[in-house]
């Protein structure tokens, strides 16, 4: 286990972060919890990659919105978070909710090197970088 990894139950749907790896495996209902691979490539027409736009410092993520489809915000499919992850370890997260807009406004010291992930409860992790 990496700090940063995405692990989901298949069995109740939780989802959570390592940010101490040390535990050898994580067990929820029974059974190992399974790493979740970001996905890079849209496979529909739906827009699950995120894009990153800077502007000097700041660092807007969207997921759909400059490709002309915003993803869906709704109670039953929406992006639960944005992240931003910088240079120097620098780690930062939006969390969204259903009516909200897919995006995220960051400041960053440094804009090299950006990656951004986004969660959709229905379609999983996906990941960018600029
Ligand atoms: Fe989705």
């Amino acid at each position: 286990m990496k700090q940063k990894e995405i692990y989901k139950c298949n069995v109740c749907g939780k989802v959570i972060e390592i940010l101490n790896p040390a535990a050898p495996e994580t067990i929820c209902c029974g059974q190992p919890m399974v790493l979740m691979e970001a996905q890079t490539k849209d496979w529909k027409l739906e827009k699950h990659t995120p894009k990153i736009t800077v502007e000097g410092n700041k660092v807007t993520v969207d997921v759909g919105i400059s490709m002309g489809t915003p993803h869906p915000m709704t109670a039953e499919h929406y992006i639960m978070w944005i992240e931003l992850i910088c240079k120097d370890n620098c780690y930062k997260r939006q969390m969204l909710s259903p009516g909200m807009e897919p995006k995220a406004t960051f400041v960053v010291a440094d804009t090299s090197g950006l990656k951004a992930r986004e969660y959709c409860n229905l379609h999983g992790l996906w990941i960018s970088e600029k």
